[in-house]
C-alpha cells in the first residue's frame, strides 16, 4: 500500500529534523497550533461513531497495546474504516492473534516497552515497511503496580509508559513526518492528578525516597506522557505533523489487573454506573488520530473528544516538558537514532 507524499514536502520535513534537535529549548518557537473546533462528540460517543463516514483507505496507523482494551478497539475501528493498522503487542503471538481477529488490513508487530532494545527492533521493522505513518498511537500501559519495581534503575511504570514510548516516538519520528499530516497520539490519564505536586521527580526517578505509592507512580508516568506530547508538539511546530495527548475516560479493562481483588470486583459489579464502555473509551484517541477537522491541532490534551485545559498546572508546564525530554534523551541515548 502506498501513499502520495510530495517529494519536496518530504525533503523539507526531513531537513528540519537535525535543526530541531540542535536548537536549545529556549530558542525553539512556542507551540504553533490551529484552534481545535468544538467537536459534536462527547463522553458517550464510540470509536465507530467518531469515525462514521470517514474513509481511511491509503492511511497507515501503528498502535501499541493492540491486543487488549482500548488499543484493540481502536485497531478494530481504524481497520474497519479502511486504514492499514500495525498492531503492536508485547509478543508476536499476541499481535498475530489480535490482528487476525479483526476485519481489514492489519500487520502484527511486537515490542516490550520495558526492553529498550526490542523497541528499537520494532521501530526498525516498521521503517522497513517503507511507508509513512499517518499516526502513531502510544496506547500501551500498566497501572498501579503494588510493589516498587525497577527497570534500568528507574521505576517501572515510568519506564514502560513513558521511556519505552519515548524511544518509539523518536525512532519513528521521520516515518510519521513523512506522512502528509502525521499525528502522534499519546495516552495520558486523569490520574496525572496523582503525580507528585512538584511534577516529574527528576532527582528520584527510582521512587526510592519516602513510601512507594502505586497511584503516585502511575500518575507520575501519565504526567510524563502528557508532557512528552507537549514538548514533541513544540518541536513539531511549523511542520504539518502534530502531537496531542488523551485521557480516554475510566473504563473496565485489563489495566486494573494489579488492583486488589475487591476493587476489581467493585469495578465489574458497579462500573456500569460510572465507567465508559471500551467502545466509548477508544473514541477520543481514535478521534484525535483521524478527524480531518484536527489537522494542524497540536499540543492539546483531549478528554471526551474535546480539548481539556489540563487538570493541573504541571500538565501545561512547557519548561518541565522540555526538561523531561532532555532527561529522557540522556537516559535512552543508546537507543535513539544516531
Ligand atoms: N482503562 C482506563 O480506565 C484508562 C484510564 C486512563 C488512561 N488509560 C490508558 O489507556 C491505555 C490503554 O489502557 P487499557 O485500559 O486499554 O489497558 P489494557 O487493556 O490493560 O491494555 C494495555 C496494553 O498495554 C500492553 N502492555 C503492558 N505492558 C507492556 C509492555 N511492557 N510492553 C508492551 N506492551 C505492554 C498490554 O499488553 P498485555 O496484554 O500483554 O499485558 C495491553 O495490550 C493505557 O496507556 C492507560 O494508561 C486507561
Amino acid at each position: 500500500m502506498t501513499q502520495t507524499v510530495s517529494r519536496r514536502g518530504f525533503v523539507r520535513q526531513l531537513a528540519a529534523l537535525p535543526l530541531l534537535a540542535l536548537l536549545p529549548p529556549a530558542a525553539l518557537a512556542q507551540i504553533i497550533s490551529r484552534t481545535p473546533p468544538t467537536s459534536p462528540f462527547g463522553a458517550d460517543s464510540t470509536a465507530e461513531e467518531v469515525t462514521a463516514g470517514l474513509d481511511l483507505a491509503g492511511k497507515t496507523y501503528a498502535i501499541t497495546g493492540a491486543n487488549s482494551g482500548l488499543g484493540y478497539e481502536t485497531m478494530r475501528v481504524l481497520a474497519m474504516r479502511g486504514a492499514r493498522v500495525i498492531g503492536i503487542a508485547r509478543t508476536m503471538e499476541k499481535a498475530e492473534t489480535a490482528c487476525a481477529s479483526v476485519a481489514g488490513d492489519t500487520t502484527p508487530a511486537s515490542l516490550d516497552l520495558g526492553d529498550f532494545g526490542s523497541v528499537v527492533d520494532c521501530a526498525a521493522m516498521i521503517r522497513a515497511l517503507g511507508i509513512p505513518l499517518d499516526g502513531l498511537i502510544c496506547n500501551a500501559g500498566i497501572m498501579a503496580l503494588p510493589e516498587r519495581e525497577l527497570l534500568y534503575g528507574i521505576e517501572k511504570q515510568f519506564v514502560v509508559n513513558h521511556l519505552g514510548h519515548f524511544i518509539l516516538v523518536n525512532q519513528l519520528l521521520e516515518t510519521v513526518m513523512a506522512a502528509p499530516q502525521g499525528r502522534f497520539v499519546l495516552l495520558s490519564s486523569l490520574a496525572h492528578r496523582r503525580a507528585p505536586e512538584a511534577g516529574i521527580q527528576f532527582g528520584d526517578l527510582a521512587f526510592s525516597s519516602g513510601e512507594y505509592d502505586a497511584w503516585t507512580a502511575y500518575g507520575h508516568s501519565k504526567l510524563a506522557n502528557a508532557l512528552c506530547s507537549l514538548e514533541l508538539a513544540r518541536r513539531l511546530s511549523g511542520t504539518p505533523t502534530t502531537s496531542n495527548s488523551v485521557h480516554p475516560g475510566v473504563i473496565d479493562t485489563n489495566l486494573g489487573r494489579h488492583l486488589p481483588w475487591y476493587l476489581q470486583a467493585a469495578g465489574t459489579l458497579f462500573g456500569w454506573a460510572f465507567m465508559k464502555s471500551v467502545e466509548e473509551g477508544a473514541a477520543t484517541q481514535t478521534y484525535v488520530a483521524t478527524s480531518p477537522g484536527l489537522a494542524g491541532v497540536n499540543g492539546y490534551y483531549f478528554a471526551d473528544c474535546n480539548p481539556d485545559p489540563g487538570e493541573t498546572a504541571a500538565m501545561r508546564d512547557e519548561a518541565m516538558a522540555a526538561r523531561l525530554w532532555q532527561v529522557s534523551e540522556d537516559i535512552t541515548r543508546d537507543y535513539l537514532p544516531g
